[in-house]
């Protein structure tokens, strides 16, 4: 796991653990044992510690996380690389993260490659760095950048590095040998033995506490966000190893946290998404060079969008020249507001718009290795489309459709080969979301999922395989929420009470306030289409009343609001639609509300696993949490309902179709089976991670 190579008085620890080296048990005890020997020999004056693959060290293994502990701890093997009486240079050539910066900032340098990336992402996991990050590196780089660093978890590139102090070189060649010769240079020098400050600058520590004050102010309720500005203040109030104590019993603390345990749920259910059934590394993709999109509007321009930015060249195709001016006007505006931002280069700009081109008729997609169909969402629509691109598509060519419900099977049946088409379900703003539910139809073939999912990468998307149902697995489960949340409307809860339990619960908006930004109207047309019926939605619609874009909605949007106000009209509705139905309304406590919306998604959840719609509960949680928003620290709704337990789950989904009269409430078959087991969803296939 560890090499050791020595050669001109410099002994090369080499790490070897695929995928990322992942600072495990074996790993942490087999560079342990490599120091220990490189120290002893005599003919070793200095040591380096490179990396085998694309990652430096990807951290500390996270799946270890939560299991008893396995010597030698990274702190103590840390602690004798710093105490090491030979310098110890690093040489990192790509990320270094969490752990692996702690290692190497344990060392006594550490030379970088271009490619290298340093960070401390433990935020994104509920944790705080636990092996030294939130002493050494403030004492480094001072606190206040320390912290932001820390805080925002992103990875800084190696210039940035370079320029902050945290790398001491930036080699573009061979990074090993750069390394050798700057740890001979220490050894050399004497002066290897980096005096490392006791205690933090006190005149530093105004600016980390107006930083600290204002990362609370930002996140209140977080404890990781606490206990980071705890770590760096024990810094200035007490020496080196007492405050890494502390560090470690915070970082500790967190680890058994369950909003910490929800995060690492989703880290690794979020990569076993990427392992789809029959599909494998050997199944052979197509080439994609050009793309198609079909539909110049506000999501075929978004995807347009995600086409240029990974470089591909991809032509926009609308039926009329006016409908495709007003597009890819759209498209020059939001590069030009991001280059306002200065979120994109005057180049990059230029670039992207250059790989964008536009044209008339669906002839023009004849070149393309794959289309993206994003027209108008109706069937005898997509349809139509399909038929003619049969036609003209060059062989081979993949036809993908970014209808959200639509049968796409049906779609495939227009065509003479349904093997070649497949479903990319982007989310709105298409440019912006991570989210792609890839859609595999009955027939679509092994090599056009696996391209597509490839290509959902390239594009920088977070692709998730679902099957065939109406509103696949997101919308099909978001339905439900909506349905129950106009149900509690007639039953006696009002939008903003909704609203303000969904968002006590961790979304960013409530479904009313949601609806009101998306266009009441667009729900309106699908319900009318298939039948659907919402009365308080219906009854809005009916009146004009569309949302933010009309001024009303669920609430009202005086002129220059952002968000809505209360409207009594809308009240005095609903009140008025309880009683044409003789309900009696009444009051209802928050978590009501929240087990009242959530749960019948959690059962829809269920029959979709039933159905193998979805492969796995990962893969649901994966997809809310990625394309709804869903706060991230409860893990998704399918490991949410597993720390609840699926028996109260059950039995309050029973006591709701009793109340209804909603079979559709009732528990599903999977749900009750594994309530009556006493199982959570985490007991099927699930994410390889653990608890
Ligand atoms: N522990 C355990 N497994 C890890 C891991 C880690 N820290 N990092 C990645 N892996 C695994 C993944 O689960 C995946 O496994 P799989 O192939 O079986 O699904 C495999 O390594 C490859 O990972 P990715 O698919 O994510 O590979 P990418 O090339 O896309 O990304 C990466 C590489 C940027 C390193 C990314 O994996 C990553 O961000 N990893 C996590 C980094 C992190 O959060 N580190 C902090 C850990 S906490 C810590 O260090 C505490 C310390 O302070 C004490």
């Amino acid at each position: 796991m560890v090499r050791q190579e020595i050669s001109g008085g410099v002994a090369v620890l080499t790490l070897a653990h695929p995928p990322v080296n992942a600072l495990g048990a074996a790993l942490r005890a087999g560079l342990d044992a490599a120091l220990a020997e490189a120290t002893r020999d005599e003919a070793v004056r200095a040591i380096v510690i490179a990396a085998e693959g694309r990652v430096f060290v990807a951290g500390a293994d996270i799946g270890e996380f939560g299991k008893p502990p396995r010597p030698p701890m990274l702190p103590e093997v840390l602690a004798r690389i710093e105490a090491s009486p030979k310098p110890v240079v690093a040489a990192i050539g790509g990320a270094a993260l969490g752990g692996g910066l702690e290692l190497a900032l344990a060392c006594h340098a550490r030379v970088v490659g271009p490619g290298a990336r340093l960070g401390l992402p433990e935020i994104k996991l509920g944790l705080i760095p636990g092996a030294g990050g939130t002493q050494r590196l403030p004492r480094l780089v001072g606190p206040e950048a320390a912290f932001a660093l820390m805080l925002g978890g992103e990875p800084l590139e190696a210039g940035k590095a370079l320029a902050l102090g945290l790398a001491d070189a930036l080699e573009p060649g061979d990074l090993v040998a750069a390394a050798r010769v700057q740890a001979l240079r220490l050894a050399e020098a004497g002066s290897w033995s980096r005096e490392r400050a006791e205690r933090l600058d006190p005149g530093a520590r105004a600016g980390f506490e107006a930083a600290a004050a204002e990362a609370l102010r930002r996140s209140p309720d977080s404890p990781n966000v606490a206990a980071l500005a705890d770590a760096v203040r024990a810094g200035f109030d007490l020496p080196f190893g007492e405050a890494l104590a502390v560090e470690r019993a915070r970082f500790l603390a967190l680890l058994d946290d369950p909003r910490a345990k929800a995060l690492r749920y989703a880290f690794f259910a979020e990569r076993e998404a990427a392992r789809v059934p029959g599909l494998s590394r050997d199944t052979p993709r197509r080439p994609i060079r050009k793309a198609a999109v079909i539909g110049a509007g506000t999501m075929g321009g978004g995807i347009a969008m995600c086409f240029a930015q990974a470089g591909i060249p991809v032509t926009v195709i609308e039926a009329e020249e006016p409908a495709l001016a007003r597009g890819l006007d759209r498209i020059r505006a939001l590069y030009a507001a991001s280059r306002a931002r200065g979120s994109l280069s005057a180049e990059a700009e230029a670039e992207r718009l250059g790989l964008i081109g536009g044209a008339i008729g669906l002839e023009r997609a004849g070149e393309a290795d794959i289309v993206v169909e994003a027209a108008f969402e109706d069937m005898a629509v997509k349809t139509g489309i399909f038929a003619t691109l049969d036609r003209v598509a060059r062989p081979g060519a993949i036809l993908a459709t970014n209808t959200s419900y639509l049968d796409l099977d049906a779609i495939a049946a227009a065509t003479a080969r349904p093997q070649d088409v497949i479903g990319l379900h982007f989310f709105s703003p298409a440019n912006v979301m991570r989210l792609v539910e890839v859609v595999r139809g009955a027939a679509t073939a092994p090599d056009v999922l696996a391209t597509g999912l490839d290509l959902a990468r390239r594009l920088g998307k977070l692709p998730v395989t679902v099957g065939v149902c109406f509103g696949f697995v997101g919308n099909r489960m978001l339905a439900r929420r909506s349905a129950a949340a106009e149900r509690l409307l007639l039953e006696g809860a009002l939008p903003h009470a909704v609203d303000a339990a969904i968002r006590d619960f961790g979304f960013r908006m409530g479904p009313f306030a949601m609806a009101d930004l998306a266009g009441l109207d667009i729900g309106w047309r699908t319900r009318k289409a298939t039948g659907g019926v919402a009365p308080v939605a219906d009854a809005l619609c009916a009146q004009g009343r569309f949302g933010q874009k009309t001024g009303r909605g669920f609430y009202r949007y005086p002129e220059g609001a952002r968000a809505g106000e209360r409207d009594p009209e809308v009240e005095a509705l609903i009140e008025a639609e309880s009683a044409r139905r003789g309900i009696a309304r009444r009051a209802f406590a928050p978590e009501e509300i929240v087990a009242r919306l959530m749960y019948p998604m959690v059962n829809e959840g269920a029959r979709i696993l039933e159905e193998g719609i979805a492969a796995r509960p990962g893969d649901i949680d994966t997809i809310w949490l990625n394309g709804y928003n869903w706060p991230a620290w409860r893990g998704g709704p399918l490991h949410w309902a597993d720390t609840i337990g699926l028996a109260a789950v059950a039995a309050d989904l029973a006591r709701f179709a009793d109340a209804s009269g909603d079979a559709d409430l009732a528990p599903a078959p999977l749900l009750a089976r594994l309530a009556a087991q006493g199982a959570g969803f985490a007991s099927l296939a699930g994410p390889a991670g653990p608890a």
